[in-house]
């Protein structure tokens, strides 16, 4: 293709095959000033599935910080999600390919670390930002599988035992909900769980009329995410799992879990949600068993509510 020329003053100029553009400068913003369309197209440009409406509901329970370009278009994220007055999760954190590996992600993961001063912080890796922790000192902890694809109910597998019933969730189940999340995930996250009640469709498990287990479904990017589920067996994990499985069969469905083996993991395949990637879960201040110690094995959170939010 031959170069468009132009003419000036009677000469004919013909533009060079490249083009040297200045470094440019970028600013810190609160990403609760930024258009939800900005982040958008931010998480697009990494290939990320998240919609606008995803953002909205991540502003909505956490805070974060943008890089801002001079014209005010968002290069970079990062948020995080407190929890109590020492626990944070840290997620979102992306920057444009074109700010790729100047240091951009670093600076905004020392603006959180700011924010959140002393705080034991967890969060979830994608190869691509392993060495970005590791160099901020976080430590691997366990592996996320994420599960996706095309819902299928299978025609094996375990629903409720006998003795126990599985129902639909409601805002009176949210206290008992808290508490086994709470028993799960190591740290309590009152706020978050019922943010996330309102945006979800749960099933819980009940034995003697008291919430055993329950699973939380809401849109998500390409589809539906379940999580949290929390349980003490992988067989009520399935039972509650299940129906969410019946309700979205032919349409896309994920799951992000540390469970690698047994009949949960089983399920997931067998459901039309084979692994599809997987991320590291890494921890900065009090490792992964430090929640756990002095408890007896018990409720296990056998999915993420996202990657994100842990
Ligand atoms: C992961 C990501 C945030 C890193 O952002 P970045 O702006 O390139 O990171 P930085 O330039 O601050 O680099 C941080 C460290 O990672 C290293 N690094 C960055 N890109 C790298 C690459 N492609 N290969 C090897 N190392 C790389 C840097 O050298 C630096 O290491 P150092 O501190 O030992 O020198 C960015 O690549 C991204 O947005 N990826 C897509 C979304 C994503 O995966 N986000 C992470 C969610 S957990």
């Amino acid at each position: 293709m031959s170069p468009v020329t132009q003419s000036f003053r009677g000469k004919e100029l013909k533009p060079s095959e490249s083009l040297k553009i200045d470094a440019f400068s970028v600013r810190i913003g609160d990403i609760k000033g930024v258009e939800l369309d900005r982040l958008h197209a931010l998480s697009l440009s990494v290939g990320w599935p998240h919609r606008a409406e995803d953002w909205h509901f991540l502003r909505e329970v956490g805070q974060g910080v943008v890089a801002l370009d001079e014209i005010g278009r968002v290069l970079g994220s990062a948020m995080w999600f407190g929890h109590g007055d020492s626990f944070a999760t840290v997620g979102m954190v992306i920057t444009s390919p074109r700010l790729q590996t100047l240091g951009a992600a670093q600076w905004l993961m020392k603006r959180v670390f700011d924010n959140v001063p002393g705080h034991d912080l967890r969060l979830n890796a994608t190869r691509a930002a392993r060495r970005l922790y590791l160099s901020l000192d976080f430590q691997p902890e366990k592996t996320v599988y994420q599960c996706q694809g095309i819902a299928r109910l299978p025609t094996a597998g375990s629903s409720a035992e006998a003795g126990s019933d599985v129902r639909t969730l409601d805002a009176s189940d949210i206290p008992a909900a808290i508490a086994l999340d709470a028993a799960g995930f190591g740290v309590r996250r009152t706020a978050l769980i019922e943010r996330l009640f309102a945006h979800s469709h749960g099933y819980g498990l009940f034995k003697n009329d008291k919430l055993n287990a329950f699973a939380l479904c809401r849109p998500f990017g390409r589809g539906h995410v379940i999580g949290p589920v929390v349980a003490e067996t992988d067989a009520d994990a399935v039972a509650i799992v299940r129906p969410h499985v019946a309700d979205h069969s032919g349409s896309f469905l994920r799951v992000d879990t540390h469970m690698h083996d047994g009949e949960f993991a089983a399920f997931l395949s067998h459901a039309g949600m084979p692994v599809f990637d997987t991320v590291l879960t890494m921890s900065l201040g009090k490792r992964l068993a430090d929640f756990y110690t002095g408890r007896s094995a018990g409720l296990k959170t056998y999915t993420l509510a996202s990657q994100t939010l842990g």
